[in-house]
C-alpha cells in the first residue's frame, strides 16, 4: 500500500513511523513534513490547504490512501476532493469536519443527540456580551469563565479564568476581530482524550489518553497546543470507555449520518469525567496531538490497515485492536517564549534520538536541524507502568539539545503517584 501522510507535525511524525512498522505498507510520502519526517517518508512540498494541489500529488505518487492529519484541510474539504478523484482518504468530509470547525454546530448535533455537555451561549455581539458573563460566571456555582473561539484556534482560542476582567478581554478581542465567542460552563472533573476510528456508525475506541494544555507545570500559565500526554489512565475503568463509546461517540456518530454528514476518519472526544458522567469538552475532527504519539507508541494492530478499513468503509470486519502492555507518555519541547511568538532558528541537537519525534523543525543547507515553530519536538517514552514510562521519556529529553526550550516536568505524575480518583 502506498500512502500519502498530510501534514507536519509530530502527530504526523507518529503517523508515519506507526505505518511504517506495518508490512502491508510498501511507500510512504509526506507533504510538507519536517526534518524528522524525511527519514521515514519522502517529503513534498505543497500547499496542504489546496485541494488540487494535494491530489495532483496524491495522483503523482499512486497513492493507495491520504491520511489528513490536521484540521484546517478537513475543514476546507480536502478529503472529498481526494474522494472525487477517486482516492481513499482517511478523513472526514468538509460537512463531517464542522464537528470541530463551528462549535455551535458541534452543540447541535450533540443536543440533538442527547449527549451531555456544558451549557453555552454564542455571543456574537459586544453589547451583549456583559449580560452573557453574567450569566455564565462563578456567582452561579461555577469556579471559571470558559471563553472560547467558535471557530478553529490552534488550541489557543479558549481561556478559562476565574477573572471576569480576564475572560471579558478574551471575549471582547475575539469579537472586535469578527469571531462569534463561545461562553460555556465550567465543567469540574479529570479530563480525557478518547480517540475513535468511525466509519459511518462504526467506532472502533483507541486507548484513553490525558493531555496537558497549559504551559506550566501544576497546570499553570497559559493553555497551549499540548505540551504533553500519557496512556493509558490507570485511574479510569474500562466500564467508562465503553459508556464514552456507547452514550457519546456513538450518538454522535449516529447523528452526523442522520444529517447526511457521515463521519470517517478520527472523531476525537475531549471530555470531562464529573460527578454526574462523562460531558463533552470538545469534539475535534482528527488525532490529537500530543495524545497520538503516546497512543501510538502502544497500537500492535497495524495502523495502514486500521486506517484504510475505514477510509473503504470495512472497519466493521477489522476485529479487535491489538496494544502493546504498559504506558506511554509525551513530553513537549516548546521553544523560547511559547505559547507566545516563538523563537525560531535555533541549532537542536539530539533530535535524532530513538523517541523523538519532530515537530518544528527543519534542515539548513548546512544540514543541521533548526527550530521553526513553538512546540518543536515531542518526546515519548514508554515503560512496564507509567511511572517507568515517565522515566524514559524524561530521560531521553536529556540528550536533547535546544537553546531556551522549556518543557514540562509534571506530565502524568499526578496519575502515577494515585492522585487522580473520579
Ligand atoms: N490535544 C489537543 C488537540 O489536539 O487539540
Amino acid at each position: 500500500m502506498r500512502v500519502l501522510v498530510i501534514g507536519s507535525g509530530a502527530r504526523e511524525h507518529a503517523l508515519l513511523l506507526a505505518l511504517s512498522r506495518d508490512p502491508q505498507v510498501d511507500y510512504l510520502a509526506v507533504a510538507p513534513g519536517n526534518a524528522g519526517t524525511s527519514a521515514v517518508a519522502e517529503q513534498h512540498d505543497v500547499d496542504i490547504t489546496a485541494a488540487d494541489e494535494v491530489v495532483a500529488l496524491a495522483r503523482k505518487l499512486s497513492a493507495d490512501l491520504v491520511v489528513i492529519g490536521p484540521e484546517v484541510p478537513l475543514v476546507l474539504g480536502v478529503a472529498d476532493a481526494l474522494r472525487a478523484a477517486g482516492i481513499a482518504c482517511f478523513g472526514p468530509s468538509k460537512d463531517a469536519a464542522r464537528i470541530e470547525g463551528s462549535k455551535a454546530f458541534a452543540k447541535d448535533v450533540m443536543a440533538a443527540a442527547g449527549v451531555r455537555t456544558a451549557t453555552s451561549e454564542i455571543v456574537d455581539n459586544p453589547a451583549h456580551l456583559d449580560a452573557a458573563l453574567d450569566r455564565f460566571g462563578p456567582p452561579a456555582g461555577q469556579q471559571a469563565w470558559v471563553v472560547k473561539d467558535d471557530g478553529l484556534a490552534a488550541g489557543k482560542g479558549v481561556v478559562v479564568s476565574a477573572d471576569r476582567d480576564a475572560a471579558r478581554a478574551h471575549a471582547a478581542e475575539l469579537l472586535e476581530s469578527g469571531h462569534p465567542v463561545l461562553l460555556e460552563s465550567f465543567l469540574d472533573g479529570p479530563e480525557v482524550s478518547l480517540f475513535c476510528v468511525v466509519d459511518g456508525e462504526t467506532v472502533v475506541p483507541l486507548l484513553p489518553a490525558q493531555d496537558f494544555k497549559r504551559v506550566g507545570d501544576n497546570d499553570s500559565g497559559p493553555n497551549t497546543g499540548g505540551m504533553g500526554a500519557y496512556t493509558p489512565l490507570p485511574w479510569l475503568p474500562a466500564a467508562v470507555v465503553d459508556q464514552i463509546v456507547d452514550e457519546v461517540v456513538k450518538p454522535v456518530a449516529a447523528e452526523l449520518v442522520r444529517r447526511d454528514s457521515a463521519f470517517s476518519g478520527l472523531l476525537y472526544a475531549g471530555l470531562a469525567i464529573t460527578s454526574q458522567g462523562p460531558a463533552v469538552v470538545e469534539f475535534n475532527c482528527r488525532f490529537g496531538d500530543p495524545e497520538t504519539q503516546a497512543v501510538l507508541a502502544l497500537l500492535e494492530t497495524p495502523l495502514g490497515s486500521l486506517l484504510n478499513a475505514a477510509a473503504t468503509g470495512t472497519l466493521g470486519s477489522l476485529g479487535e485492536l491489538q496494544w502493546q502492555d504498559g504506558s506511554a507518555v509525551t513530553v513537549v519541547v516548546a521553544a523560547e517564549n511559547y505559547p507566545g511568538r516563538p523563537r525560531v532558528g535555533d541549532v537542536i541537537t539530539g533530535s535524532e534520538t530513538a523517541g523523538v519525534l519532530h515537530a518544528g523543525t527543519t534542515r539548513r543547507a548546512d544540514g543541521s536541524v533548526v527550530s521553526s515553530g513553538g512546540r518543536v519536538l515531542s518526546v515519548v517514552g514508554t515503560g512496564a507502568d507509567l511511572a517507568a514510562a515517565r522515566a524514559d521519556a524524561y530521560r531521553i529529553i536529556e540528550s536533547v539539545r535546544l537553546p531556551g526550550s522549556h518543557f514540562r516536568t509534571d506530565i502524568g505524575l499526578a496519575a502515577a503517584e494515585g492522585r487522580i480518583s473520579l
